[in-house]
Order: structure tokens, then sequence, then C-alpha cells
């Protein structure tokens, strides 16, 4: 099945109306005059030639997506080959490990800053540079709602991390060290030495974080060459398949295909199936989702728990599974996962793509290259894995990754024989990251092992940008018992790198009213995973007179403000479940004509 964007008349470039207007001399001469002064030529301008952005997100602050100040390089010698010109810029910094209080304050303004260049600049087309978390989304929003020709170039994954001749992987060794720290295991130089290990070269992530799921996402969508999700930032490749990245943009630009030709509803539902095979990261609905708004396409929650539940575990990545993305790559990467649920009929194979051929034509028949890390469906490691959505009186819809339940977890809450897929604790409740990390460890809070974890105030209002915080430890006291992990529930978002069992992403969260606001320690909360149900155990009449108590006292108090995008952004942020989307963006839609 060949479905190719559909052939259109080529249009006039966008660039001419800045370079080549016979009717605006005066215009054309003073945008013209200063992109000569460092060495352009007017017969370059006026050429007709394409005028390629490359949207450049490395930085010295952005050690995720450095490598692509060397792959622009070989970006532009594409774009250059293939009878283009290169125009770089700077995109404003995301780095997740870097950014206080949290890297995803900055999406949505990354997001504005690029739509704000790909409209008012003279672009024709544009290479997204991606790699960190957050990256990958703001540039694909932007280029959603400005709709002009767009690739996505990942700069790729860091090679696999090894302390003590065992893999370790970003985050999720942070995530272990700190338990064997906590126990007094290790000392703080081991741990400082652990967490080097994990980062043994140039590149995002190497475990299936948030930045491997939404690079393998973005080419899974069709917005990226085959393997350019998954080739590691050092090998011989990553500079290749920059420079094939660069010729093709150009070959997009003559072609007219632009991205609301490739982010189709069905690309959408492809790139969900996708996730749960890969293992993939808690914050990709909120990216995919807001992806999917800005360029028209509706996508609501229900649909990862519709399309996505039942797909299998294949990849057997850090932290549900072993490996680590250097492995994954050398396994086959997304092609050998897209290949194998093709033979199961889950992929939607006439999606076009930025290769010119479609998701089927790309990948049918692609082979895992290690079946320990990339799995046949008779192999899987967990048949359902893909996120439950869960509702109730203390939120409207949460989700669970199933991929990534322990065995302890499952015993404890699954495999219980009076009712196999409920369990109920005590609420035991923090006021957003800061009470929390105060406090976890006061044996006053009483934690025990039929507790459960609360965070509130940590969504995109309470805590400007959402804190990833629901992925909360247990308190060192239990630890030394043995008890490594209890049921964490919040309205904040959790890091895609953490195996935690969380129930995350509340939405509405407590600072706009949701049920959590009114819960409180001590209280009965009954959790239903079969039925995807959450509920506070108490009354309706006390229900509403905590609602009542809460509003007389003028609502759910949050932090103040520290910035101006702080405040900016809060006053007109979206929830999670919507892909905390900034509200009045969402209708500017295909926002470059031509
Ligand atoms: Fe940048 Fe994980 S911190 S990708
Ligand atoms: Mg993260």
């Amino acid at each position: 099945m060949s479905n190719k964007p559909k052939s259109k008349k080529k249009t006039e470039l966008r660039s001419r109306a800045w370079f080549d207007n016979p009717d605006h001399p005066d215009m054309t001469a003073l945008y013209l005059e200063r992109y000569l002064n460092y060495g352009l030529t007017r017969e370059e301008l006026q050429s007709g030639k394409p005028i390629i952005g490359i949207a450049q997100t490395g930085s010295d602050l952005s050690p995720c997506n450095r490598p692509h100040i060397e792959l622009a390089k070989r970006v532009r010698d594409g774009i250059r080959d293939a009878g283009g010109i290169a125009l770089e810029f700077p995109v404003h910094p995301i780095q997740e490990t870097g950014k206080r209080p949290t890297a995803s304050l900055d999406r949505n303004l990354a997001y504005l800053g690029l739509v704000e260049v790909l409209y008012g600049y003279p672009l024709d087309g544009v290479v997204l540079t991606v790699g960190c978390d957050k990256t990958t989304p703001a540039c694909m929003m932007a280029a959603a709602t400005v709709d002009i020709p767009a690739i996505v170039l990942s700069g790729g994954p860091m090679l696999n991390g090894y302390s003590g001749g065992r893999l370790c992987g970003s985050g999720t060794a942070i995530w272990e060290a700190r338990e064997l720290h906590a126990k007094g295991e290790i000392n703080y130089e081991d741990f400082m030495k652990r967490a080097a290990d994990s980062a043994p070269s140039a590149g995002y992530c190497n475990t299936m974080g948030t930045a491997s799921t939404m690079n393998s996402l973005s080419e899974a969508l069709g917005m990226q060459l085959p393997g350019g999700g998954s080739i590691p930032a050092p090998y011989r490749e990553r500079g290749q398949i920059s420079y094939e990245t660069g010729r093709r943009i150009v070959e997009l630009v003559n072609k007219d295909i632009r991205p609301s030709d490739i982010l189709t509803r069905e690309a959408f539902e492809n790139a969900i199936v996708v996730n749960s095979a890969l293992g993939g990261s808690t914050n990709a609905p909120i990216h995919i989702t807001a992806i999917a708004r800005h360029i028209g396409v509706e996508l609501d929650i229900e649909d990862w728990e519709k399309h996505g539940l039942d797909v299998p575990l294949l990849v057997n990545l850090q932290p549900a599974g072993e490996y680590l993305a250097e492995d994954f790559h050398r396994a086959g990467g997304v092609a050998a996962v897209v290949s194998e649920l093709i033979s199961k009929g889950l992929i939607h194979e006439s999606c076009p793509t930025v290769s010119g051929k479609s998701i089927g034509e790309n990948y049918r028949g692609k082979k895992s290259e290690n079946p320990d890390v990339i799995r046949t469906f008779d192999s899987a490691l967990v048949l359902a894995a893909g996120f439950k959505v869960i509702s109730g009186n203390l939120f409207d819809s949460a989700i669970m990754k199933l991929s990534v339940l322990s065995e302890e977890f499952r015993d404890r809450y699954l495999n219980n024989p009076e009712d196999p897929d409920a369990f109920e604790g005590d609420a035991i409740v923090f006021d957003g990251p800061e009470h929390y990390r105060e406090v976890i460890d006061d044996p006053a809070l009483n934690i025990t092992e039929n507790s459960i974890l609360f965070i509130r105030g940590a969504g995109p209002i309470g805590y400007p940008g959402a804190a990833e915080v629901v992925n909360m430890r247990v308190p060192d006291y239990l630890l030394k018992q043995g008890i490594t992990s209890l049921a964490c529930i919040g309205d904040g978002r959790q890091s895609g790198t953490s195996g935690s069992p969380s129930i995350l992403n509340a939405s509405p969260e407590a600072a706009v009213g949701g049920g959590l606001a009114l819960l409180k320690n001590g209280d009965r909360v009954r959790i239903d995973l079969k039925k995807g149900k959450a509920n506070i155990l108490i009354s309706d009449a006390e229900l509403k007179a905590r609602q009542v108590e809460l509003a007389k006292s003028g609502g759910y108090k949050i932090p103040e403000h520290q910035t101006p995008w702080q405040e900016i952004q809060r006053g007109i942020i979206d929830q999670l479940s919507e892909g905390m989307v900034l509200k009045p963006a969402v209708k500017y839609q295909r926002i470059a004509k031509s």
C-alpha cells in the first residue's frame, strides 16, 4: 500500500516575498542587504532556491542537544547539494536536567519563539534539530502551527553507560543510587561516580525515557527519516543521516509536503501503538496531545487506552527492561518495532512520511537483529503494556504505565485473591515538591506499607510547567525495612526514566479545584485498576463540605510566580490531559498559507 503525499502544484516560495519582490523594491532592498553582510550574494538570495532554516537547539546550556552544533554542518552540506540555502538560528534552550524549577516550563516558551521565527522570517522549510525531552515536542508543535515543510533530526542518544561492569542508564541509575545511598550502602563519592558513569558520551538520555520516546515517536509519526530516532550521537551514521535530512528538506519544499500532510489522525494512532511497544514515557501523552492539538487533530486521553493498552512491550530497555539506547539501535530501532506491529495489523501502513514513502514501505519486513532487545509478540516482555486511564472523585483522568509494574507491586495490588484489581490505602498528602522533600523522612508522618503517597500542587498551574515529581521515594526508615516502593498519585508528571508504579498527570489539578485539593492525611483511598477508578472513600456530603470549606479559604494555595513567564503561562495553560498547551495558541492553524 502506498499513499505518497499528493503531488501538489508547486507554489511560489514564500522567501521570494522577502528577497525578490519586484512590487516592493524598497522592502526587498531592506530585507536583502543585511543577509549579504556575512558573504551571501544577491545572486544566491534571488536565485529562486529554497531557503531552509536549521532550528538549532544545541548549545553549552543544552548538552543533550549539543551534537547538533557539529551535525548542522552536515545538514548544510545536504541542503546545498540539493539546491537550497541554509540559514541556521537558535531555539530557546530546554535542558531537562539544568533548568529550574523545571524544563517543562519552557516547552511552550520555545514553541512560541519558534512559531514567531518560522512565521516571520524568510524560510521555505525547516530542519528541526531535537533531542532532550521537551525539544522534540516544542519544535514539532511549532512546525504544526506554522505548517511550512519541516523535517525532524535527532541528535542521537548517548552510548551505553557502564558502572562496575553493569549497564548503567540515564536517570534510572540515579533513582537506584539514591536508594543505595539512603540505605547507607554507597557513599557520596560512589553516588556521584554512578551518575557520571551513566553519561559516557555526547547525546541525550540512553534509557527509554522521555527523550528516546519522543525521538522514536517522531520517527513513527513519519516526521523523521528511517533510523533517525535511534542512531547514537557519536556514530558515523548520525552525521550521514544529518546530510540526508538536509537533502530531503529541499525535496519536501519542492514538493510542498507539509506537517499537515504527515501528522494525520492515523499517524497519531500509530504513535500510540508504538509507544506501548517501546515502554515509552508517561510524558508522551502530554506531548503527543500537544502536537495533535496544534495540527488540528482530535486526540483524547482515552485514545491512549483504546489504541495502546493491549499492545505488548517489545523493547527491552530501561526503565521497563534491561538494555540501553545503543542496544536498541543495533537491534533495529524503530524499524524493527514497527515492522513487528505491522505483522500484527496494528499499524496504519499507508501513512505518508518525510522519506517520500509510506510507513509500510519504509519498515515492512524489517527484522530485529537482537531478539532479546527487540522482541516479537511471541516473546513479549509484558502483554498489555500501555497506559491505563483512571478516573474518579479525585480527578477526571490520570494515567498509569503498566509496563513498569514490578513483581512486588503486582503481587501486592494485582494478585489479591479477594478482588484482583483493587487496593486500598491511607493517604499521605504532600503539597508540592518542596514540602515532599522537606518531610518525607519525618517519622511523625507515620508512613507504612499501607500508605499511598499523594502529591498535589504539582500540575501546570500549581507548579509552573508541572513538576516531575510523582515518582516519590519511600522514606529511609521504610527502605531499611525492605519496602522499596509505595503507590504514588499526583497531579504532576514523573520522569520517563523512572520505573515507579505511579498514577500521574492527574487532571484537573488541585490548583484549579480538582478533587486532590480536598484530600486529607489519613483519608482512605480505593484504587480499582481493573475498573480504572480512584476514589476517596468519604461520603458525598463530606466531599461537598470540604469543597465549601476550600472555596471559603480562597481555594488551593499555589506558590508565588518567580518570573514573568511563569505568571503569563499560568494564566493561559491547559491541563496535562489536554497536552498542557497554551489555550489561546490552539486556534492558530496552518498560519503560513504559502
Ligand atoms: Fe536531556 Fe534526558 S536529560 S534527554
Ligand atoms: Mg524528564
